[in-house]
């Protein structure tokens, strides 16, 4: 997680000519104290950002690719210029709209999540492999073995994790499910260890 502080810094320092676009997928996880969503700078006028939101994961709704924008209201309207009539789709809609007028379906997911994340962080830390902290629905942690070999590995077990990335070989990252699939993981990753897959 980047601290707040950083990012203000670097924020505060661009040049007025420099424009942003301020990724907060995973704000609804964020548990940094100091955390302070860019929307707070649109709604004090500044015009060089965009924010954007997305209901692909605390949510549950990538598979309708539904997301949303906050900009300052002349940058809305230029983009607004550019953009396909049909540019989000009815169901999504529907469902994302469904989801903010829900309050129980938000600390239901975050609990889960949570959950989750304890149950597969206390295994990777049993099997001695690392992993990074996590503000998000996800964790990123150590195969040591090679990441395609892996993921292919998980596939036939049923089992669809992150796909390899350049920088990090002998690295995945795991999406958090339901708490039955996380269990299910963990016991796949046991498997594994018998196995010296990982
Ligand atoms: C930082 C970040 N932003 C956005 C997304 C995807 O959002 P969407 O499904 O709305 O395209 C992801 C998905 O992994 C992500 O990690």
């Amino acid at each position: 997680m980047l601290p707040q502080s950083s990012l203000n810094q670097w924020l505060d320092k661009a040049s007025s000519q420099l424009s942003f676009i301020i990724d907060e997928a995973y704000v609804e996880y964020v548990a940094q104290p100091d955390f302070v969503s860019a929307f707070v700078r649109i709604k004090q006028g500044q015009s060089h950002i965009v924010v954007c939101r997305t209901f692909s994961k605390l949510y549950a709704l990538a598979g309708l690719r539904v997301g949303y924008g906050v900009a300052h209201p002349e940058i809305i309207k230029a983009m607004q210029a550019q953009a396909s009539i049909d540019n989000a789709n009815l169901i999504g809609c529907v469902a994302a709209k469904a989801s903010l007028e829900s309050p129980a379906w938000v600390s239901m997911s975050l609990a889960i999540n949570a959950k989750g994340k304890a149950l597969v962080n206390a295994q990777l830390t049993a099997l001695g492999l690392s992993y990074l902290p996590s503000e998000t629905n996800f964790i990123f942690h150590q195969v040591k073995g090679d990441s395609q070999l892996y993921m292919e590995r998980m596939e036939q077990a049923g089992i669809l994790v992150g796909r390899p990335f350049n920088h990090a070989q002998g690295w995945n990252r795991l999406s958090i499910g339901t708490l039955a699939q996380m269990q299910y993981f963990c016991e796949t990753l046991v498997k594994f260890r018998e196995l010296a897959w990982i």
